[in-house]
């Protein structure tokens, strides 16, 4: 109220972003040997959350065609089906994840359960306000982990008994911190502008697994950022009359995947540095970027015919993204395959790219380290 509908739709689109980066790991055999899942992230893994917290804004993931593809219904996931998760937990053997804020009163948290609310940032709101930053979410990652924290007395009875039990579930950190730098693009902040932003958020996300596995985890999948300079929002947003500015062979924006890149690293090292702290547990970092660069490099080797910028559904313009007439209004429309694009509404993946993410990570190289050393060491 107060707001017009142009400065709230704005933000709105990409609160529920997270941008691209994503998710994921681990080899069936191994999988199966899981209890259940634990999850933290944005929507990249959001099962639900966002539109149950968000339900009287009428928010556009609770439209059609969202959920048409698997689910037949929007579900809250911001694609046209499954996300990386749920195939996961269909590997591992249990149902999908609920989403921690739709739970009953009576839902046993034994058995599992999904915090990622889509638009939660790494860092605290407060950090942003204090930077004169607007971000539309109160869902930070340490948030989530205090959530997890208030349900630990209804899954483990003493710091013994929750080390024994937490470490026979699986962790999923992430992906988070896309919307950390989502918000600032849209503000217009330059790349050096944003570079002062990748220590703290790699420092937040280091201390949620810090956090964890103090309280027992033990097996952690934390997977980096997808290139953003791939992203269909991106490409659209950040539109360049410079060929230069383009990789020749994907067709993406060169400094932003950079941007990525450094990222990524960042949280490697610090990944590392953790491994060290902790060599008992086996923290596994999730290859969002690579993985989704061999797409990127060739599309149509992988299924996707349609190639791997466009997005399924969106309002127009060269990759079918408008920020005034996002996928989920009138205004957009739906291609008919959405398994043959990779990208569904400009910012999210479709179920078919999920799906070839999830096998990616658990039948490639791109989980580190690989799952079959994890598996020998736990
Ligand atoms: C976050 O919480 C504050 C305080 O409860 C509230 O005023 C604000 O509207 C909330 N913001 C969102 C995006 O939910
Ligand atoms: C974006 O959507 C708005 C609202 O529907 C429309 O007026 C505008 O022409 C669209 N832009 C493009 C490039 O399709
Ligand atoms: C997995 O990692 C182990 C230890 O680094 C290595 O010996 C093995 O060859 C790797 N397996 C695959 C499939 O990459």
């Amino acid at each position: 109220m107060g707001i017009s509908p142009m400065a709230f739709t704005f933000p709105l689109i990409f609160s529920y972003l997270p941008v691209l980066t994503a998710i994921l790991i681990i080899i069936f055999p191994v999988a199966e040997s899981y209890t259940s899942i634990f999850s933290f992230g944005d929507s990249l893994a959001d099962t639900g959350n966002f539109l149950y917290l968000r339900a009287n804004d009428d928010p556009r993931v609770g439209q059609s065609p969202y959920g048409q593809t698997y689910f037949h219904h929007p579900t809250g996931r911001f694609s046209d089906g499954r996300l990386v998760i749920d195939f996961l937990a269909q590997a591992i053997g249990i149902p999908f994840l609920p989403p921690y804020f739709a739970c009953p009163n009576d839902y046993d948290f034994r058995r599992g359960v999904n915090f990622a609310v889509g638009g939660a940032t790494a860092l605290d709101p407060e950090f942003f306000d204090e930077r004169g930053i607007y971000v539309d979410t109160n869902y930070s990652l340490g948030r989530q982990i205090d959530r997890f924290k208030r349900i630990l007395p209804s899954i483990c009875a003493s710091p013994s008994d929750c080390r024994k039990i937490l470490s026979e579930y699986l962790f999923l950190v992430g992906e988070i911190g896309g919307n950390d730098y989502n918000d600032p693009f849209i503000m217009g902040w330059t790349i050096q502008e944003m570079q002062p932003l990748v220590g703290p958020v790699v420092n937040a996300i280091s201390s949620a697994i810090k956090t964890l596995i103090d309280h027992g985890a033990t097996t952690l999948v934390v997977p980096g950022d997808f290139p953003v300079g791939c992203s269909t929002a991106y490409l659209t947003m950040a539109h360049s009359h410079n060929k230069e500015d383009y990789d020749p062979i994907t067709g993406c924006l060169k400094k932003w995947n950079e941007f990525t890149e450094y990222k990524n690293k960042r949280l490697i090292k610090e990944l590392d540095r953790l491994r060290y702290r902790y060599p008992h547990a086996t923290i596994i970092y999730a290859d969002y970027y690579n993985i989704a660069m061999r797409v990127f490099r060739s599309p149509h080797k992988f299924g996707f015919s349609k190639g791997a910028l466009t997005a399924c559904c969106g309002g127009g313009g060269p990759y079918n993204f408008n920020v005034s007439a996002p996928c989920g209004t009138t205004q957009a429309k739906s291609c008919n395959e959405p398994s043959s694009y990779f990208n569904w509404d400009g910012i999210h993946l479709t179920e078919a790219a999920y799906k070839w993410i999830a096998t990616g990570l658990m039948e490639g190289p791109h989980a580190i380290p690989n799952i079959t050393s994890a598996h020998s060491s736990v």
